[in-house]
């Protein structure tokens, strides 16, 4: 009942945002609506990859960013997909200079690039950040994640984690969020690696409800 309220909800906000796109002649910067069917028509190509048939909520991507400031810069974003958690981490302070988004997917590319012409935006597997050299001349304050962490192997969330806590500096946190009931990175892999997970908060207003963590050194 209370998901078919979501639901509804959601929907109803989406079309009346797309019609006002269209009566202002397209000038809002983004339309929730285009989005959800570069989503979905994402997600019916590549579900593993995508792993979700809308992009999250402005209240999830609220919960992710909800520690970050400007002090955190530069952040490093893993799969922002259609930049919900994008426009966020802008909205806490952090100047699109100092955003590296960082997504697989050759559908999302584009509008990533019309709508944060600043952010270095890199196509790349994000399993290989290790090897990638992105922070060469400073290290990350941040990483946020959208990744379907539950949908890959344990040797690949391994070399994620070990990548993304490379590129971060003492005291950075990886933020990652899940649709699961517990934090998506299984124990055996965090106790390797050094880490500790901690649930920051979770939300039901988003398709479906979920929980964000953070993960950070022990
Ligand atoms: C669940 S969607 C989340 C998108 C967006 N952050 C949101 O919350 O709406 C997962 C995103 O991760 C990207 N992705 C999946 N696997 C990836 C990988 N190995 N490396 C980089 N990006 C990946 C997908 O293309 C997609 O954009």
């Amino acid at each position: 009942m209370r998901l078919n309220l979501i639901v509804s909800q959601w929907l109803r906000k989406t079309l009346v945002e797309a019609v006002a796109d269209g009566k202002s002649g397209g000038n809002r910067p983004q339309s929730e609506f285009l989005d959800f069917l570069r989503f979905f028509r994402s997600w019916i190509s590549n579900p593993l990859r995508v792993a979700g048939v809308a992009p999250s909520s402005d209240s999830l991507a609220r919960l992710i960013t909800s520690e970050i400031s400007a002090l955190d810069a530069p952040v490093l974003e893993l799969g922002p997909g259609t930049g919900v958690f994008t426009r966020a981490l802008l909205a806490r302070g952090v100047p699109e200079t100092e955003l590296t988004l960082l997504e697989f997917g050759n559908d999302f590319l584009p509008g990533l690039n019309r709508r944060f012409p600043q952010a270095r935006i890199v196509q790349m597997d994000a399993a290989l950040i290790a090897e990638a050299d992105l922070f060469a001349d400073e290290a990350a304050g941040a990483v946020i994640s959208g990744l379907p962490l539950l949908s890959m192997s344990p040797r690949k969330q391994e070399a994620i984690l070990a990548g993304a806590f490379e590129v971060l500096r003492p005291g950075g946190a990886f933020y990652q969020f899940t649709y699961g009931p517990r934090c998506p990175v299984p124990r055996v892999i965090l106790d390797r690696l050094g880490l500790d997970a901690e649930r920051l908060g979770k939300t039901v207003r988003n398709l479906p409800p979920a929980a964000v963590y953070c993960i950070t050194r022990r």
